[in-house]
């Protein structure tokens, strides 16, 4: 190798300089510096050829290469840290939260529980702490526990005032229905629960009707209580003491008037004082009364029916509304709109999910 073909360190340095400092992406300058100090890059192979130099020639070449090599080396590094700083300044831009918005709600902060679900979970925290057990039973019932024994003899003028929902006979002529009520579940418990028995039943109900305080589906709570010495006065304090707790008002002003059901004797309807003042009810005032619950002794054929030896066994039962219980305590005034599925309705009067009502917290926050 002779002094004219060494090759030109100075311009193949600001060559490659201008490259690095052209490189405007983190790939660009990577491809850079494999195409001047990779296996197979510029600098690289002029470094291979120092091998094949005179003594005199390496040691000019040497120190120059290796100088150039690091020179490189350094201009690469800045201008990596520059690609970078500029990339974070970038997204840094680009992805700027506005800690002034406001924070999209949870869906556990978003979702509501319907006013029934709520006076349902209410209902159960009051008569389980009064050591009731919860029992269920089906929505579609059979006449013989729905009617027959529940006391309603064939052909009893109460069947049809329960303007039932009946699906057509089956091949052996049997009608299934909806059940009207939850007091067939009274039966459904003594047939499987030995007394003393002390059940509340929460469910589902059927009638055909709709205004503005019926719908066509409505929701009931039935309790029943049976043993040997259960009376009248028992029943009047426990459906006091609920109702203290479940409106959560001293002043609950209650009307227990004589009634009639078939399954039992004697019976009682009780009612609630309130007023409606425009769209608002106010509970414990005014001169409107709305009935909530029918009661009374359950009758010695229904004891029978159950199973049970009316001679021995004696109690009290009870068939509450529940919806009408959430209208009066919430201040709700049409019962159609708990079914309409409207959210804004559900926005409005519906509850959080994580409020869980029991006696101890409170029932409602
Ligand atoms: N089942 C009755 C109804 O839906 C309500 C009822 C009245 C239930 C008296 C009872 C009761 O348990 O003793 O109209």
């Amino acid at each position: 190798m002779t002094a004219q073909t060494l090759p030109d360190i100075e311009a193949l340095e600001s060559d490659l300089t201008a490259r690095i400092a052209a490189a405007d992406d983190v790939p660009a300058l990577e491809a850079e510096r494999v195409a001047a100090l990779g296996k197979k890059g510029s600098v690289s192979d002029l470094l291979k050829q120092l091998g094949g130099m005179t003594p005199d020639e390496r040691k000019v070449m040497g120190p120059a290469l290796n100088g150039l090599k690091a020179r490189l080396n350094d201009a690469i590094l800045a201008r990596r840290a520059l690609l970078d700083e500029r990339e974070l300044d970038r997204r840094l831009a680009e992805e700027s939260v506005d800690v002034t918005l406001p924070v999209r709600a949870a869906p556990t902060e978003a979702g509501r529980i319907h006013p029934v679900s709520q006076v349902m979970d209410e209902i159960t925290a009051i008569v389980a702490d009064m050591g009731f057990a919860i029992a269920e039973g089906p929505d579609i019932e059979t006449d013989h526990y729905n009617f027959t024994a529940l006391n309603f003899r064939e052909g009893h003028p109460a069947r049809e005032m329960h303007d039932t929902f009946f699906f057509h006979p089956d091949e052996t002529g049997e009608r299934l229905l909806l059940r009207t009520h939850t007091s067939p579940v009274q039966i459904r418990a003594m047939e499987t629960i030995a007394p003393p028995i002390r059940v509340a039943i929460p469910g589902r109900t059927y009638r055909c009707d709709s205004d503005q305080t019926h719908t066509p589906m409505f929701h009931q709570l039935e309790g029943l209580v049976l043993d040997e010495e259960t009376h009248f006065g028992h029943l009047k304090w426990t459906l006091r003491e609920f109702c203290r707790a479940f409106f959560e008002v001293p002043d609950v002003q209650m009307r227990f008037r004589p009634s009639y059901f078939p399954f039992t004797e004697p019976s009682m309807e009780v009612d609630i004082r309130y007023e409606r003042v425009g769209d608002e009810f106010r509970l414990g005032q005014g001169d409107q009364w709305m009935e909530i619950l029918g009661c009374g002794m359950v009758h010695p054929n229904v004891i029978r029916s159950g199973g049970l030896d009316p001679e021995r066994i004696q109690g009290y039962a009870w068939g509450i509304g529940i919806d009408r219980l959430a209208m009066l305590k919430y201040g709700m005034p049409d019962l159609r709109a708990f079914f309409d599925a409207d959210v804004r309705w559900l926005r409005h009067y519906g509850f959080r999910p994580l409020d869980v009502p029991s006696l101890l917290a409170g029932l409602t926050r």
